[in-house]
């Protein structure tokens, strides 16, 4: 029969995480080192071509229902248009086009809105960590606040729908941006989303004991907003979501909180990954990788590289196991393997 992406613990993956560069123009402390990576030559970066057919492969082949275009930053991408349209006309075994949604730094989202949007792009993900332009600009290592807030709001005009925000908080950098933050999401229609630091950065910038976890986050947000009871069950998406009572100075919303490191979500995962350089993972922590662009460039067919995909997905761990004692990061960083 056809070739599905099960893994030894029963788990079907669905969702396809892209990233179509490994660069970035922003330098966020948690995510790369002032000075950036080596990055990716452009002889092992896959082609526009390339990149669009094993995404074929994924959604014709393999069963992948959703894809999600990610970095590095994909807006460098400059074919992402061309890649997100021809994603677009493929149809998945429920008879529609897969879902195609995109996480960005938001820099440039204003120009490119409306034309991602015409190529077939249906919602996008923005980090956003600070409210504070200065604050912005030392968590980023450059000035651009105001070209995210007008990346935002390009993307709402452009009819992007829904727009989530992601942020992560840091203790002593931006604990206290919690609650401004969900303010400014709820009064302009976005949706907040508060995630979990991971040890995926450069050395040396995570710290168990530091790190703003979820019940933190919600103590925090309950001190000025009213926030529902315990959420219902997520099934395979990440986000345990709250609804917040409307306000004297605020509509009713919602916020999500990424509890990947207290609460983590992995036996309920149906992802794989595909890196710019053409690589599968079959987990955001996986240690090993599957390389794809070699027999893709030797020749194999759309189902040898379907059978080679759907045979990596056995070896996915049950979990991250960042709490095992034991516990490697990754030899890329978040960046590189794809946010
Ligand atoms: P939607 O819920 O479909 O909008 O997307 P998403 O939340 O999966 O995607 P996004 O790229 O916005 O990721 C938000 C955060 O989720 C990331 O910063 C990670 O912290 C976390 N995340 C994304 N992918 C994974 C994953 O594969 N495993 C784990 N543990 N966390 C992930
Ligand atoms: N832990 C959690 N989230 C991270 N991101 C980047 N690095 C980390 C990390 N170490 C976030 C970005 C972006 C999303 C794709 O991942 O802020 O919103
Ligand atoms: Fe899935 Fe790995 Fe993320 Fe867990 S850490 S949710 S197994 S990709």
């Amino acid at each position: 029969g056809r070739p599905i992406l099960r893994d030894a613990y029963g788990r079907i993956a669905r969702d396809l995480r892209v990233s179509l560069t490994d660069r970035c123009n922003l330098r966020c402390t948690y995510c790369m080192p002032a000075e950036g990576l080596d990055w990716l030559p452009t002889e092992v970066t896959l082609t526009d071509a390339e990149v669009s057919r094993l995404i074929r492969i994924a959604v014709e082949i393999l069963g992948i229902d959703e894809v999600r275009f990610t970095g590095g930053e994909p807006l460098l991408r400059r074919g992402l248009e061309t890649i997100i349209e021809q994603s677009a006309a493929l149809t998945t075994r429920h008879g529609r086009a897969p879902e195609l949604s995109i996480t960005t730094n938001g820099l440039g989202l204003d120009k490119r809105a409306a034309s991602l949007k015409a190529a077939g792009l249906t919602r996008a993900n923005v980090s956003l960590d600070t409210l504070d332009p200065r604050r912005y600009a030392k968590l980023a290592r450059r000035d651009r606040f105001h070209d995210v807030i007008k990346g935002l709001k390009g993307a709402r005009a452009a009819g992007l729908t829904p727009i989530k925000v992601n942020t992560v908080l840091m203790r002593g950098v931006n604990e206290d941006d919690a609650a401004p933050l969900l303010h400014f999401c709820l009064v302009n229609g976005y949706h907040l989303r508060f995630i979990e630091q991971m040890p995926l950065g450069p050395p040396h910038t995570w710290d168990r004991t530091q790190m703003v976890d979820a019940a933190e986050i919600l103590r925090r947000l309950s001190q000025r907003f009213e926030l529902s009871q315990e959420p219902a069950p997520q099934g395979s998406a990440p986000a345990a979501v709250w609804q917040v009572a409307a306000g004297a100075d605020h509509p009713a919303g919602t916020v999500g909180v990424i509890a990947s490191v207290s609460q983590p979500f992995c036996g309920a995962c149906d992802r794989t990954r595909l890196t710019a350089d053409g690589q599968m993972r079959t987990c955001l922590f996986s240690r090993t990788e599957t390389d794809l662009r070699t027999p893709m460039r030797e020749g194999a067919t759309d189902l040898e590289l379907a059978e080679i995909w759907a045979g990596a997905m056995a070896g996915k761990k049950a979990g991250h196991d960042i709490d095992d004692p034991r516990f490697i990061q990754p030899g890329r960083t978040m960046s590189a393997i794809g946010g």
